[in-house]
């Protein structure tokens, strides 16, 4: 479903231009469960930007469901992003005056879906991470594994056919951690692709596959 061709991304500072990802080969299939390993700026959100069309290669080529997504124009990057893509971060990124539920629905309202539906779907996915009961609680009366509870609520709630996480872990402790994992790997099993970036050996170690980054060239683990 993933390819790219000699995708290289660099970016301007001042007079020069700094190479941050060589040019470089991935395919991920579908269905994959994988995790994407690496030191601290070797480039690793740098590729989850371009897998995640946030942002565009400088030069190459990426393939998703066979749509050459450097040819899109914004406007087709940003309806590919809610149509086929959830994103979980390390520090959830939620709206703090607004509950689990409304969270949950804010990718509905941009696909334009109609009130009734919308939170039908929001609360479906609140209930799928285990947070039926937690519909109109506000991020700050959840713990820290309930609110990226709810962040992964909001990342399937348009059932994407991938999901991304950057350090989706980095921010809980091991044991809750762990439910993290199992949820995503819970969402692969149900259809959707997963990619993990994460610092965490026993984190990469639940996945299927483990592709490093170091300074900017991909690595296969040996498996
Ligand atoms: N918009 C930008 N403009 C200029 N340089 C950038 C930009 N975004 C990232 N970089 C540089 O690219 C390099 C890789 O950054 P990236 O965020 O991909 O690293 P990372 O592997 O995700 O690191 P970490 O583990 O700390 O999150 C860094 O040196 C960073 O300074
Ligand atoms: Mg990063």
């Amino acid at each position: 479903m993933i390819t790219l061709n000699q995708v290289s991304k660099s970016f301007r500072l001042g007079p020069t231009w700094s190479q941050v990802l060589a040019p470089i080969e991935l395919t991920i299939e579908r269905g994959s469960f994988m995790s994407i390993m690496g030191p601290s700026g070797s480039g690793k959100s740098t590729l989850m930007n371009i897998l995640g069309c946030l942002d565009k290669p400088t030069t190459g080529q990426y393939l998703l469901d066979e749509e050459i997504i450097s040819m899109q124009t914004p406007k087709q990057l940003a309806r590919i992003r809610n149509q086929k893509i959830g994103f979980v971060f390390q520090q959830f990124h939620l709206l703090p005056r607004q509950s689990a539920w409304k969270n949950v629905e804010l990718p509905l309202i941009y696909s334009g879906m109609k009130k009734k539906e919308r939170k039908q779907r929001a609360f479906a996915a609140l209930e799928k991470v285990g947070l039926a009961d937690r519909v109109h609680y506000k991020p700050t009366s959840l713990s820290g594994g309930q609110k990226q509870r709810v962040a992964i609520a909001r990342a399937i709630v348009n059932n994407p056919s991938l999901i991304l996480a950057d350090e989706p872990t980095g921010a809980l402790d091991t044991k809750t951690s762990e439910s993290i994992i199992q949820l995503l790997r819970e969402l692969n099993q149900a259809g959707a692709t997963v990619v993990i970036i994460t610092h965490e050996t026993e984190v990469a170690a639940k996945t299927d596959r483990i592709v490093y980054v170091r300074d900017g060239k991909l690595q296969e683990a040996a498996s």
